[in-house]
């Protein structure tokens, strides 16, 4: 089994706010990222894919396919948006970096041509701070 990884990036904006809790629940929860006049973030997100390489190209997948389809799946609906407002697989959900990249995962899962296996969706949302999903 051979693993391929692409390296896409975005802007968002966020904040982390469980409506159903006081203010100060969740402060105390959040800090500052439950700001009520959002803060933003630089993502970084990994997406690995799994097979074996195909005889005729030697490729698990044609990289500037798997770099299309999540700027088409992915990128192009959350860069430069606001997570907890304009996302539609984000609506009703917790704007965690552990809630997107599930949400990302389920994306990209519609949008995979057969025999293509996804491996992991691993998102950085600092340098310091990364979430790894791996579908269960
Ligand atoms: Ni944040």
């Amino acid at each position: 089994m051979v693993y391929l990884t692409r390296l896409e990036h975005f802007n968002a904006a966020h904040k982390l706010f469980n409506p159903s809790w006081s203010i100060e629940q969740n402060e105390q929860a959040f800090g500052k990222c439950a700001n009520e006049n959002w803060h933003g973030h630089n993502y970084e997100l990994y997406v690995t894919v799994k097979g074996q390489p195909d005889p005729g190209t030697g490729f698990v997948f044609d990289v500037k396919q798997l770099s299309l389809l999540i700027r088409e799946q992915v990128v192009e609906k959350v860069d430069h948006m606001n997570l907890n407002v304009d996302v539609d697989f984000m609506k009703g959900k917790m704007c965690s970096t552990e809630n997107l990249a599930v949400g990302i995962w389920n994306e990209l899962m519609k949008h995979l041509p057969a025999g293509v296996q996804l491996h992991c969706v691993k998102l950085y949302e600092t340098p310091r701070i990364y979430v790894e999903y791996y579908g269960e």
